[in-house]
């Protein structure tokens, strides 16, 4: 069957020249797990698009819709809570498989002439995607979006001389508002994905013209060549398929983040950035008054010329790591400096507040008896019942207490389960009631 709907085409559309450019690509060394990167890539790159233009279905991108058209997608669409978390952790992914296959890329000195302009054009891509997570991040305008891009923008101000006039353009007004919302909306679904797709082409392009580099052993890759079908796709397909189930896994668990409405009044809130830009927002707070600007600008512009100017900067004959020390010694080094301040902030961030033994262990039993079953914090749990994230400011200890050992005695058709706690668990969930105040 298949054999004659291919035959029936090929008559009418001459596949033989197609076959051939698609699936007979030589690969040097033969096929490899470690060449799966770039095809997760793309893929995730696909993914996000697939995702988005169904998210996009139900969000409102002003400032008065936006983040309850998330509200409504998280709560109310079929399978929207689903897309949701599939894009949120699909951000993610793509970022890890980016990581990955330039670390690959670098091992393997793959960026070497003639192949320095699939490079550049890849830390194009880089820099995009980035910009692709940054925009994304302000879209459901919940109090998370607002103040982290508050502070990224506030980065972008540091630069000299253009550092204004990029923000006022950034921000499209005098104040994060409305504007930003739409350019970064507009960004996000329009001139980037279209840039990124024209870019990535040009990538692939680059890529079929020199072919792909192949292991660092030059005479293993001169003595064995495999084509790209069927071995490498098979193990694309593979890795792709691991990819998703492991993302659709954390979709379907781990719903993603949503805390309370923007409020640009409210200036306490600690923003806290994505994962992958956290270890830079660490090394941030290092870096004070005069040198503030070292960790907002010059940094960063060193960084981005390092990785364009990198096939210029390792010329020497030979890809093998060990004939490149300088290189792997500095990629080792970028990337201890990486791991380490993103320890230090994901411990400071799950070491935050110490505060009242009590008050913890309250938060602990909320958590064990599962209250976000039903009821909300800042945005977590179910909406079934009251929204607990400032009850500190409506209830009492009185009847905080009161109302935990026999709901129905205070709220006579209350649905709340009695839950028969001893004295010091009443004491311990109340004092956490009581600190969660505006
Ligand atoms: C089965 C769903 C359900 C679960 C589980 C549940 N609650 Fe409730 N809760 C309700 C409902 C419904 C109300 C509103 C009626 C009332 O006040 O009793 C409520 C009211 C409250 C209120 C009063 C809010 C206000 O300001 O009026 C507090 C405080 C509260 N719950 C805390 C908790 C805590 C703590 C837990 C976990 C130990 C918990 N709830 C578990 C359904 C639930």
């Amino acid at each position: 069957m298949g054999r004659r709907i291919y035959r029936w085409l090929d008559e009418r559309l001459n596949l033989g020249p197609v076959k051939i450019a698609l699936l007979e690509e030589p690969i040097p060394g033969g096929a490899s797990w470690i060449y799966i990167f770039g095809s997760i890539t793309l893929f995730f790159f696909f993914l996000q698009m697939l995702t988005g233009m169904f998210l996009s279905i139900y969000y409102s991108p002003s400032t008065e819709h936006a983040y309850v058209s998330i509200q409504y997608i998280t709560n109310d669409v079929e399978f929207g809570s689903f897309i949701r978390g599939l894009h949120h952790w699909g951000a993610s992914g793509m970022m890890v498989a980016i990581g990955l296959h330039m670390l690959q890329v670098f091992l393997y000195g793959a960026y070497k002439k003639p192949r320095e302009l699939l490079w550049v054009v890849g830390v194009v891509l880089l820099i995009l995607t980035l910009a692709f997570g940054f925009s994304g991040y302000l879209l459901p305008w919940d109090q998370r979006a607002y103040w982290a891009t508050q502070v990224g923008i506030n980065m972008v101000g540091t630069l000299p001389v253009i550092g204004d006039v990029l923000v006022r353009i950034i921000r499209g007004g005098q104040s994060l508002g409305a504007m930003t919302l739409t350019r970064f909306f507009a960004l996000h679904t329009l001139f980037l994905p279209w840039l990124v797709m024209g870019l990535v082409v040009v990538h692939l392009f680059i890529l079929r013209r020199v072919g792909p580099a192949g292991p660092w052993d030059e005479e293993q890759a001169a003595r064995i060549r495999e084509p790209f079908w069927p071995k490498q796709v098979t193990m694309d397909a593979v890795a792709i398929g691991v990819a998703f189930a492991l993302i659709a896994t954390l979709a379907l668990s781990v719903p993603a983040p949503l805390s309370d409405p923007a409020n640009p009044s409210d200036n306490t809130f600690t923003p806290v950035p994505e994962w992958y830009f956290l270890f830079y927002y660490q090394l941030l707070k290092y870096l004070e008054g005069p040198f503030e600007i070292v960790g907002t600008v010059v940094l960063p512009i060193l960084f981005i010329l390092g990785l364009f100017a990198l096939p210029w900067l390792d010329r020497r004959q030979g890809r093998r790591p060990v004939s490149r020390p300088m290189v792997m010694g500095a990629g080792a080094g970028f990337l201890l400096v990486v791991f380490t301040f993103l320890g230090l902030s994901f411990y400071e961030v799950t070491s935050l507040p110490t505060s009242d033994p009590s008050v913890l262990r309250g938060k602990a039993l909320y958590q064990e008896l599962d209250c976000a079953g039903c009821h909300r914090i800042h945005g977590e749990g179910e909406a079934f019942a009251p929204d607990l994230s400032y009850v500190g400011d409506v209830r009492d200890r009185d009847w905080l207490i009161r109302h935990f050992r026999d709901p129905q005695a205070v709220v006579p058709d209350s649905d709340m389960p009695e839950y028969g706690l001893n004295e010091d668990e009443l004491s311990d969930l109340t004092n956490y009631m009581l600190v969660l105040k505006k």
